[in-house]
């Protein structure tokens, strides 16, 4: 399905709803950057300080010398704090979103001239193809940001069988899951007073706009995030704050007040919930690591 298809059958559903994917134009991705920073937004802060902690035993666990490939590679800084422990041959960064990947990878080229770094623009919920000339052995996967959360268990277990083809037998993933916490702290995390969150949930729609021309007034809409005890999930929507015609060509949908589009959901997971996910996609070797809090996990998991 194009993305334009896929836009209008998400917002023409009886519960409209719009993949988490169409976040991320170039405004999208710069927001996302200052949420990582954002006092109440702690999951870049604690895997960052998994990561910097356990540093040597991750080093040690994975070894040197391999391909690192990233998946939603986003502003590479992850990458360049890997990179510089695992000293890898090559690094391909994959991202949906064009413009801030190339940018991202044109500005940590100058700090590893011994790597041979690639962007590799895709879309993850399809197949991933990579480049043809990308040697098979050593392979570690890099999918940090507990961006696995964003897709329902089902989805999540065949993404991470996608990622385990992508590997050999001597390869790895190496991914970062929020972990199930209290309820106070995650709704804080989706909802800074800054607004920044907001904003980065209402550009959706003026990414839309340009996606498939629609006519969705930004100012018409709201951000709501909250938790979901039962499906162990935080929520993102945007709400209509009146009743409102959106129109794109060939179609449109009215919505009353009140009613909202789906635009996200972070799964937060109990840690050995996520191992048996991993174990089913054909990663059943696994290491964790998390913080003192047990907020967050890094994992190594290997075929
Ligand atoms: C939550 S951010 C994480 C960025 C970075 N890896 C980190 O940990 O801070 C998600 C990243 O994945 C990218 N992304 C989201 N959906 C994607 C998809 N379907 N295919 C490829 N990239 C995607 C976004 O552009 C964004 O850079």
């Amino acid at each position: 399905m194009s993305p334009q298809a896929e836009i209008i059958h998400g917002l023409t559903q009886v519960a409209p709803s719009l993949s988490p994917k169409y976040f991320y134009d170039a405004r999208g991705s710069a927001l996302f950057e200052q949420i990582t920073v954002l006092p109440e937004y702690y999951p870049t802060r604690v895997e960052r300080g998994i990561m910097a902690g356990h540093g040597p035993d991750i080093a040690r666990s994975v070894g040197t010398g391999s391909t690192v490939i990233e998946l939603g590679a986003g502003n590479c800084d992850k990458a360049r704090a890997l990179c510089e422990l695992l000293a890898p041959k090559r690094f391909v960064a994959v991202d949906i979103s064009e413009a801030f990947l190339h940018e991202a990878v044109a500005s940590m080229r100058p700090s590893f001239p011994d790597i041979a770094i690639q962007a590799l623009v895709a879309d993850l919920s399809a197949d991933i193809v990579l480049p043809a000339n990308l040697p098979l052995a050593q392979r570690l996967v890099f999918y940090p940001g507990s961006s696995i959360g964003n897709f329902d268990p089902r989805q999540a277990l065949a993404l991470l069988s996608r990622m385990r083809g992508l590997l050999g037998d001597d390869g790895a993933l190496l991914i970062g899951v929020d972990l199930v916490k209290d309820a106070s702290i995650l709704h804080a995390a989706y909802n800074d007073a800054a607004g920044i969150t907001a904003a980065f949930n209402l550009n959706a729609l003026a990414h839309v706009n340009r996606l498939i021309g629609s006519d969705f007034d930004v100012a018409q809409w709201q951000h709501v995030a909250f938790f979901n005890p039962v499906a162990s999930r935080i929520e993102m929507h945007l709400q209509a704050s009146t009743d409102t015609l959106v129109r794109w060509p060939g179609g449109g949908r009215s919505f009353v007040r009140g009613e909202r589009i789906h635009t996200e959901n972070s799964y937060k997971y109990l840690a050995e919930d996520f191992l048996d996910l991993l174990r089913r996609a054909g990663l059943p070797n696994t290491q964790v690591w998390t913080d003192e809090l047990a907020w967050f996990a890094v994992v190594l998991a290997r075929p």
